[in-house]
């Protein structure tokens, strides 16, 4: 009898050891509550930083306050608003996006932090007007419900198969164990990314 490949363990705590550094001192900050001081709270009391980053094979310089999150230079200082926020404390993974090729959280890292490095988002997926085959994948497999989790979902996936082309339906489920989905569609995504890694979106 043939020995059947091992099982990885599928742990969110796994995906989340990348981001676990990041997360504790996020969450150690002090709450941001707006992106505009307050009246009266003199702008250069923030502190500033120039970062130079790769975003979706564009390098851009950019000053951030230090105290920004990577989701907030995305969305709310680049205009990329396909990467979505979900519960902001780095637990369900719709904020996913490729931080030097591999998923994080964009909202438990610091915008400071992705300087001199490359991020990809969702927004950089499609190429020459034509889909990313996963992409085209999830929408032949019916993945995406409200949609809310699914750019999360294809950065993962995306990261999953630069690095592992042809995954078992396993391994598949522990590369995107961080990605939580309310309607329930993991069946669906887990389909999609082994039809999208056969090179067939059906
Ligand atoms: S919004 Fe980042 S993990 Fe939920
Ligand atoms: S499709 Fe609705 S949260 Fe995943």
């Amino acid at each position: 009898m043939s020995k059947s490949k091992p099982k990885k363990k599928i742990s969110r705590r796994k995906f989340l050891k990348g981001t676990g550094a990041a997360l504790a001192v996020a969450t150690a900050a002090p709450k941001i509550e707006a992106q505009t001081p307050a009246a009266g709270v003199a702008t250069d009391a923030v502190p500033r930083s120039m970062i130079r980053v790769t975003v979706n094979g564009t390098e851009r310089r950019i000053e951030v306050e230090d105290r920004w999150t990577l989701v907030e230079l995305l969305r709310d200082h680049l205009g990329l608003t396909g990467t979505k926020i979900g519960c902001d404390r780095g637990e369900c993974g719709a904020c996913t996006v490729l931080l030097d090729g591999k998923p994080v959280y964009s909202c438990s890292n610091l915008a400071v932090w992705a300087d001199g490095r490359s991020v990809e988002t969702v927004e950089g997926l499609a190429q020459n007007g034509g889909l990313d085959p996963l992409q085209q994948a999830f929408i032949d497999h019916d993945a995406p419900q409200c949609g809310f989790c699914t750019s999360g979902q294809l950065m993962s996936a995306k990261g999953l198969l630069t690095r592992n082309p042809q995954p078992s339906a396993d391994e598949v489920r522990a590369g995107m164990t961080g990605n939580l989905c309310r309607c329930a569609g993991y069946n669906h995504y887990v389909e999609a990314v082994l039809a999208a890694a056969k090179g067939g979106s059906r």
